[in-house]
C-alpha cells in the first residue's frame, strides 16, 4: 500500500478500528511466516511513523501496534536515555520499572552493548529484572541514531523461547524504521 494511503488509513479512529482488526489478522499469521509478517508490519509502522518526528508519540505509536499485532506478549514499550539512565517511555502492559541502569538487566545490558539482546529464558539471565513476573523470554533492541544511544525497544513474554533470530531481525528492521522517523 502506497505511502500516502497509508497516512490516510490511520487519520480517523473509525478506520483505525478496522486497522486493528487487521493486526489481529496479523496475530493468527505471524508464527506460520514470520519474516512475511514483520514485512507487513514494516509496512505499516512505516505509515503509520511517516510526517511525524517527536519521538515520544512515535514511540507510543510504535509499542501499541507492536504490541497489538505481535502475538504471546505480555509487555511491548520503550526506555529512553536519560543523564546515563534508562527511563520508563511509552509501552503497552502491565505497570513497569521506571530507571533502569545502564549495564544491569536485560535492557541496561542492551544498551550498554549496543547491541540486541535475546534471552531465551529470563530466569537464566543473571541481573535479569523482573517487573512482571508472568515474563519468561524477553528481546531488547538499542535504539541508536546517528551514533547516539537514545535508549531500548523491549518485549516481553510469557512463553519461554517466544524470540528467535527472526523476531530479531524484524524488530531490529521496525526499530530502523523508528529511527529513520524521529528527530533529536
Ligand atoms: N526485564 C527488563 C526490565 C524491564 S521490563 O521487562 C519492562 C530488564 O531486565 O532489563
Amino acid at each position: 500500500m502506497p505511502t500516502a494511503i497509508l497516512k490516510w488509513f490511520f487519520w480517523t479512529p473509525h478506520i483505525l478500528s478496522s486497522h486493528t482488526a487487521n493486526m489481529f489478522e496479523i496475530k493468527s499469521t505471524l508464527p506460520a511466516d514470520k519474516p512475511a509478517a514483520y514485512a507487513e508490519l514494516a509496512t505499516l509502522l512505516q505509515g503509520l511513523l511517516t510526517g511525524e518526528t517527536d519521538f515520544i508519540a512515535n514511540a507510543a505509536n510504535m509499542a501499541a501496534l507492536i504490541f497489538n499485532a505481535l502475538p504471546e506478549l505480555n509487555w511491548a514499550g520503550f526506555y529512553r536515555l536519560v543523564e546515563g539512565e534508562l527511563v520508563l517511555g511509552p509501552f503497552q502492559g502491565q505497570p513497569a520499572c521506571v530507571r533502569l541502569q545502564l549495564g544491569k538487566g536485560v535492557c541496561g545490558t542492551a544498551a550498554q552493548q549496543r547491541q540486541t539482546v535475546l534471552v531465551p529464558d529470563v530466569h537464566a539471565f543473571p541481573g535479569h529484572i523482573a517487573c512482571d513476573a508472568a515474563s519468561r523470554s524477553e528481546i531488547v533492541v538499542p535504539v541508536i541514531k546517528d551514533g547516539r544511544l537514545l535508549g531500548v525497544l523491549d518485549l516481553d513474554s510469557p512463553v519461554l523461547g517466544r524470540f528467535d533470530a527472526a523476531d530479531q531481525a524484524g524488530l531490529e528492521r521496525l526499530v530502523a524504521i523508528f529511527v529513520g522517523a524521529v528527530k533529536i
